[in-house]
This record gives structure tokens, sequence and C-alpha cells, in this order.
């Protein structure tokens, strides 16, 4: 496995728990001093106990070497970062240079399995990569894209709706069977396409979830003009099984390091061929003026937010995570900021990436509680679904706060019992 960040670690446990040698490599010295130690660098349910537990029977090492992790393996499967590059395009000198290491570390027949989310083409141009640095060499390369998503990722790993490969060679796929077959004997369905195949559903998939997100938000906007509930819209809707109830929460936004950047990289891949994706253009459009609507409806009531105190729940870009990537948080605490409002913040689990990734982290109150959090403000924005604000003490948050206006960016929360314990209540599309 190499790289340790979400899908590669995960990935690496879950093979090891179905009974398979793994041994994953990172350049990350600290990274993997840590995993050695049983220490997981992410926050992700069941990894706690999975990690040690591998470690523990021999069925999973860490190296920083890929001299020690490459020789004897019968697949490698490169899980490095393809950030957003010049316009969208995705970055991959990562892959690359992953390649580049690992090929001359083969000694037989290996197949190099690409899950890192990569435009269509990648499988051909690692081939055609190998083939310039190692022609004697015996492998085939492979797509293998990847849908997990955090929070629930060891779960969606261990029980996938599909497993996917791209593979243009039967001894590849033939490996690759077996490597999953722990899945695919419990009822997994297992799809052999042709590469470019794999790597397009990784990124149509995304866009099209995406566009469900921006979809649904759109539909809220006007459900409060015409005073619909867009709770129960997208519950008729969702009925239809052809819709389905799934990805039609509508929110503050979509966030996270996968929807945003793989869909401006499937638009750059199309600029590429001469080809506008134009709905897919809309649904980024819709979701990056998206945070403008939770700053307009404290706007309504509060009037310029110049010197008003306004508390924040949550930083994830959703529940269970303590990933900030592309949060909306980001977005709208910046445009509080920015408006001269004081922001006092607190997220269960996210306050550390936060503070790091944030430049104006100074001018943030952190909070140790949600309650506290509250203290003397004009307004609260829920802007995360964890459960602990479906929970929250509104007998004593009426007390702590100075104004009464709740804004539930996430719909978590019951509007008759709020306005009954005296607040204002402002959700989505309701
Ligand atoms: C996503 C894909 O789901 C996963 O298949 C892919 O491999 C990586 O990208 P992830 O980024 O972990 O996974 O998050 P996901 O749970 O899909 O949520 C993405 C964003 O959409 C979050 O900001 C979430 O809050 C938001 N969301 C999700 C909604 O606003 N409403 C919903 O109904 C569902």
């Amino acid at each position: 496995m190499i790289g340790t960040g979400y899908v590669g670690l995960v990935t690496g446990v879950c093979f090891a728990e179905l009974g398979h040698s793994v041994t994953c490599l990172d350049i990350d010295k600290e990274k993997i001093e840590e995993l050695k130690s049983g220490i997981s660098p992410i926050f992700e349910e069941g990894m706690e106990e999975l990690l040690p537990k591998n470690i523990r029977e021999g069925r999973i090492s860490f190296t920083t070497h890929y001299a020690e992790a490459i020789p004897g393996a019968d697949l490698v499967f490169l899980c490095v970062q393809t950030p957003s590059g010049e316009y969208g395009k995705a970055d991959l000198s990562y892959v690359y240079s992953a390649v580049r290491e690992c090929v001359t570390h083969i000694d037989e027949y290996t197949v190099i399995v690409n899950k890192s989310t990569c435009p269509v083409g990648t499988v051909r141009t690692i081939k055609e990569l190998i083939n310039e640095i190692v022609p004697e060499k015996e492998c085939d390369v492979a797509s293998n894209p990847e849908f997990l998503a955090e929070g629930v990722a060891i779960h969606d790993f261990l029980e996938p709706d599909r497993i996917i490969v791209g593979v243009d060679s039967s001894r590849a796929e033939k490996v690759l069977r077996e490597a999953y077959a722990p899945l695919i004997d419990k009822g997994s369905v297992f799809l052999a396409t042709i590469p470019q195949s794999a790597e397009l559903m990784k990124y149509a998939s995304n866009s099209f979830l995406a566009m469900k997100l921006s979809f649904i938000n759109e539909i809220a906007d006007f459900c409060e003009l015409v005073g619909a509930d867009v709770n129960e819209v997208a519950y008729g809707m969702g009925l239809d099984k052809r819709i389905g109830t799934r990805y039609l929460k509508a929110s503050i936004g979509f966030g996270g390091s996968c929807f945003g950047k793989d869909v401006r990289a499937l638009i750059h891949r199309g600029e590429e061929e001469g080809y506008e994706f134009k709905m897919i253009k809309a649904l980024i459009a819709v979701n990056n003026t998206r945070y403008l609507t939770t700053i307009n409806k404290l706007k309504k009531h509060l009037g310029n937010l110049k010197g008003k105190t306004i508390a924040v729940l949550g930083l994830a870009y959703k529940a269970g995570t303590d990933d900030t990537r592309d949060s909306q948080s980001l977005r709208i605490v910046f445009e509080l900021l920015a408006n001269g409002a004081q922001v006092q913040a607190f997220d269960p689990r996210a306050m550390e990436h936060f503070k790091k990734t944030f430049a104006r982290a100074n001018e943030i109150i952190f909070s140790t509680t949600a309650l506290e959090t509250a203290d003397s403000a004009d307004a609260l924005l829920i802007l995360t679904e964890w459960n602990e604000f479906k929970e929250l003490d509104l007998t004593a948050l009426k007390t702590k706060m100075s104004g009464t206006l709740i804004v539930d960016g996430r719909n978590i929360l019951d509007r008759k019992i709020v306005e009954s314990a005296g607040f204002t209540y402002e959700g989505i599309g309701r």
C-alpha cells in the first residue's frame, strides 16, 4: 500500500483484516513511527480497534522503504494524493513519483493498482511510464477506484456496494479477484471493466452525488420562497426508487476533500478533449455561492454583522470526521470575520485541524463545549450535524446567549421545540 492517507490506511487495515499480508509505505517518517505503535493519524470509526489488532496478529507492517515493501508483493496499490492543480487539473506528480520509486523493486509478476483518483487515461500513462523505465519487468497496471466515505470508511470497504476494477489483462483481473475474494464470497458485486470505464466511474459517481446535493440545495432555496419544507419534498422525491432518499439532505453546501476536487478535475479533463460539462459546471457554481445563504440569514435578522458575536457549532465538513478540508465552515467563518463579526467556535473533533488550516484562526475564540461557545452570542450557527448538537440544552443556551437567533444549517433541530424555548429559528429550505 503506497500512501497511508484515508484511502491507503483504511484499505491496508481492511485487507489485513481480510487475512492478507500487508505492508504500508509512506514517505512521512513520523507518521510511520506512530503507525508502527498502533496510533492512527486519522480519526475513523473502527480504526482504533483494527489497526493494533492486525499489527499484533502480524498481518500489517509499516515502512518508509520501497525496498522493504515491494519485493514479493502480488499487488501494489497506489493510494497517494492527487490534489487540485492549476485550473482544477488533477496533479498526478505524487502518483508518477510513487510509480517510479516502486517499479525498480519489482522482482516477480506484480499488479500495480491505481486507487488514487486519477483522470481517465492514467492507467495507460502509468503503463507507458513503466515501459520506459523498466521494460523488462513483468507487471500489469489496473484501476480500482475507491468509493469510501470518511467516518464510515471501514464499513464502506468491508461492505461495499460494488468493487470495480479496470483491467486489460485476465491475469491481473484474477489476482484482484483473489484479493477481494473474502468480500465477493459474502456477496459483494465485483465488476471488471476496461480501465477507462473504471476511471470514469469514480468521477461520474462523485459528480452525480454532488449534483444531487446542489440540486436539493436549489430546491431548498425555492421552498423558502413558496412556504414548502425541503425535508418533506426530498423524502417524497426519494420514495421514487429511481431517485432514492440518500444524498438529498439540504444543507449549507457540500465540502470534503473529494467532491469539489474531483468535479473540477472532470471538467478539466473534458476541456482537454474539447468537451464542456454544462451540468457539472452548474453544480459547482451552486455550491460555490452556497455559504452566502447562511450569511444572508444572519443579516436578515441582525443587520450589519460588524461587532456581532456569532457562535459557530461545527467545523468538520460533516459529522464523524476530524477533517476540515474544503469545509463550508471555512468559507462561512471567513465571511463572518470579513464582515467584522466576532466568532466563537467549537467542534468535538475538528478544532485542531481547523486551527492548522485556517489562516485567521488566531482571531477566533475556540471553546471547549457547545454551551460555552454560545456565551453572549447574538446568534448561533449549526454547521456540522454532530449528534451532540441535536441534544443542545435549549434552556441553558437561552441564558448563555445575548440574542435569540439560531441558524440551523443542517436541519437537525425541531423548529417548534426551538421556537417554544424562545428562539428565532432559521433552517434550510423550511
Ligand atoms: C465522498 C463520496 O461519498 C465517496 O464515495 C468518495 O470516495 C469520496 O467523496 P466524503 O467526502 O467522505 O465521500 O463525504 P460524503 O459523506 O459523501 O459527504 C460529502 C459532503 O456532502 C459533506 O459536506 C456532507 O455534509 C454533504 N452532504 C452529504 C449533504 O450536504 N447532504 C447529504 O445528503 C449528504
